[in-house]
């Protein structure tokens, strides 16, 4: 058991960018574990917009059942910008100090995390992050809430179009989520044993992927699949397959573009056991005086980053994966 040492009463809990699977599971790990220490909670709504505009409810214990299996945000979630004015910070601050909150835990990504990262060095706020992202590119965690659920929903899909692709004799060309980041389209490959994945950290040679396709061809393979992250800078699915049509009528191509089925679901065990950790650890570090700091797990033990760290750059690929991903192809 922890002793606190702050004198926290009341915090205040929001969801917002991107939704991921598990974000609902964070949330009630947050409120239930305050409510063991007897501190308030006041769920805010539509993230960083409903703060502005004050909407704000009081949780309990029952407010957050049956919720720890669904996907989406219960709290729902928004991108504002207003928020990224510093009048809208303003208001949010005043939002909070008109109820007294004394921390604010916010469950995101990037781009909450360097909202949040303003909002405290402007106003003196104590915040504590959360990492949610079906994207996983947050430092101090190994991976991010959503991430293994939408991993897992892109390989159901994946070994889908393996089977019509199979039936036809097709190439596919899979397009999954990923701006900025490629870890989804890197596991997804490995694990759907894609021939290829373009990520968005690893520049693409057009004409070398079409001459390894072409080799696959020789070797009497009749199918394949190509795993394509958004973020590439080939364009995305629909583009690299304008590009390289001409150069394999005999493949019979297609796209498939899993978009925003990836973000939703009922998350995994893994993300539902991850943000049940991390809610629980978010309220546990601002009894012990913890601010401006990230929760993450890491090599399985908790690990605390200071939130301007967290945000300071993005977490690399495994370096070693993408070797493997190349030699199994
Ligand atoms: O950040 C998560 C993410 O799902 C990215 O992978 C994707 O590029 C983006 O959000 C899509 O955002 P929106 O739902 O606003 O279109």
């Amino acid at each position: 058991m922890i002793q606190p040492v702050s004198d926290i009463k009341t915090i205040a809990v929001l969801t917002s960018g991107g939704d991921s699977p598990g974000m609902n599971a964070a949330v009630r790990s947050v409120v239930r574990t305050a409510a063991a220490f007897n501190i308030e909670v006041w769920a805010v709504y539509h993230g960083y917009q409903g703060l502005i505009e004050g909407e704000f409810e009081k949780m309990g214990t029952h407010s957050v059942s049956n919720i720890i299996q669904r996907g989406g945000t219960i709290l729902k979630s928004a991108r504002s910008t207003e928020f990224r004015t510093k009048e809208g910070r303003a208001k949010a601050a005043a939002q909070l100090a008109e109820r007294n909150i004394d921390a604010l835990v916010v469950i995101g990504g990037d781009g909450t995390f360097t909202g949040s990262n303003i909002l405290s060095n402007e106003h003196n706020i104590n915040v504590v992050g959360i990492p949610a992202t079906i994207d996983n590119d947050i430092i101090g965690t190994d991976e991010t809430i959503g991430y293994d659920t939408a991993l897992n929903t892109a390989m159901e899909a994946i070994d889908k179009i393996r089977d019509t692709a199979d039936a036809h004799e097709r190439m596919f060309l899979v397009e999954v989520m990923g701006r900025d980041a490629g870890f989804i389209a890197l596991e997804t490959g490995i694990a759907g044993g894609a021939e290829i994945s373009l990520l968005p950290e690893e520049l693409t040679n057009v004409g070398e992927i079409k001459a390894q396709l072409k080799n696959m061809l020789k070797d009497q393979v009749r199918s394949s699949l190509v795993v394509v992250a958004e973020g590439d800078e080939t364009g995305g699915a629909l583009k690299l397959a304008e590009n390289i049509k001409e150069d394999f009528k005999q493949y019979d191509m297609r796209v498939c573009i899993l978009g925003h089925t990836q973000r939703g679901g009922s998350p995994t065990a893994r993300d539902r056991v991850l943000a049940s950790r991390l809610g629980a650890s978010a309220v546990k570090v601002l009894l012990e005086g913890h601010s401006e700091i990230m929760v993450g797990i890491v090599n399985n033990a908790l690990k605390i980053t200071p939130m301007r760290v967290a945000v300071s750059k993005k977490k690399d690929l495994d370096y070693t994966l993408v070797e493997l991903a190349k030699l199994l192809r």
